[in-house]
């Protein structure tokens, strides 16, 4: 496995691979690599020959009281995950080489961001789509793999791929969880022993809002202040948003008439945490 740091290296690495005839995979991250990249990559393996995973934590999809500073950060052992995955190439620019100048053109796209994440986080997707834009140009390849974890995230790219014609697929692969259930996620890290078991409940919370729909139930405010019921059993979870969403637009609805995506995002102490779960009236 080779770990490149510059664009030209990675250009020229990929572009072997190409010549002989090779499918590329990309897998972008910011490091901090767990069992749900881990999966991002077995999955790449399987459906390419050539797997890239980008490491770079980029700055401009955190907000200024956010946590980019704390990222965690180890390429170190990212590598060894990496390499133990079968992983082919390791790209991870500092930031001088992704953003040598101040960066004056962005991709953004809209609607799609206003609600969930979008409404909190002002600014995070036009940082997201802007570093995927770039990392799609720099890598070339042919499919793409994100998680269901940060499914407006996968929403918005695919969105963005769609428009600007970007010659690539792009993968949505499902979330990965611990045993209590909750969603995997590098910002786990943060969170103390007692914290992780509070944090279980967020998908207790999922659980409860598929039980009810699985029941006949369809309104969207029984269903949200259900889910606020299961989170309210600890006093150190406080919910930033609940939200059931068209699974096309994310907006808002008031009734589950078929499909719908039930995502929220809570904080426990400092840590933010999202997830989501499909549901669907007609299973
Ligand atoms: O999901 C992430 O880790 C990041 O948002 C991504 C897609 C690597 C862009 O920085």
């Amino acid at each position: 496995m080779d770990i490149v740091k510059t664009i030209d290296l990675l250009r020229s690495a990929v572009q072997k691979g190409r010549a002989e005839g090779k499918s590329i995979g990309f897998v972008p991250t910011m490091g901090a690599l767990h069992k749900g990249h881990v999966s991002l990559i077995e999955t790449a393996i399987k459906k390419c020959d050539v797997v890239v995973v980008s490491i770079f934590v980029n700055p401009t999809q955190f907000g200024p009281n956010e946590d980019l500073d704390k990222y965690p950060r180890d390429l170190e052992g990212d590598a060894k995950i990496c390499e133990q995955a079968g992983a082919d190439i390791i790209f991870a620019p500092d930031v001088n080489e992704m953003y040598p100048d101040k960066i004056i053109t962005w991709v953004e796209v809209e609607g799609l961001t206003n609600n969930l994440c979008g409404k909190f986080r002002p600014g995070h997707f036009k940082g997201v789509t802007t570093v995927c834009a770039k990392l799609f140009n720099i890598v070339c390849p042919d499919t793409a793999f994100f998680g269901q974890k940060d499914v407006q995230q996968a929403i918005v790219i695919k969105r963005m791929v769609k428009d600007l014609n970007m010659p690539l697929e792009i993968k949505v692969c499902p979330t990965m969880r611990e045993e209590s259930g909750l969603a995997i996620s590098s910002r786990n890290q943060y969170l103390s022993e007692s914290e992780k078991k509070e944090a279980a409940l967020i998908y207790a919370a999922l659980g409860k809002c598929e039980g009810m729909v699985g029941e006949g139930v369809s309104d969207c405010s029984k269903l949200t202040d259900a889910m606020r019921g299961v989170l309210g059993k600890s006093p150190n979870i406080n919910v930033e948003y609940i939200s059931i969403v068209d699974i096309e637009t994310l907006e808002d609805i008031d009734n589950i008439t078929s499909k719908a995506l039930v995502a929220m995002a809570v904080k426990i102490g400092a840590t933010r945490l999202i997830d989501n779960i499909i549901v669907d009236t007609n299973k």
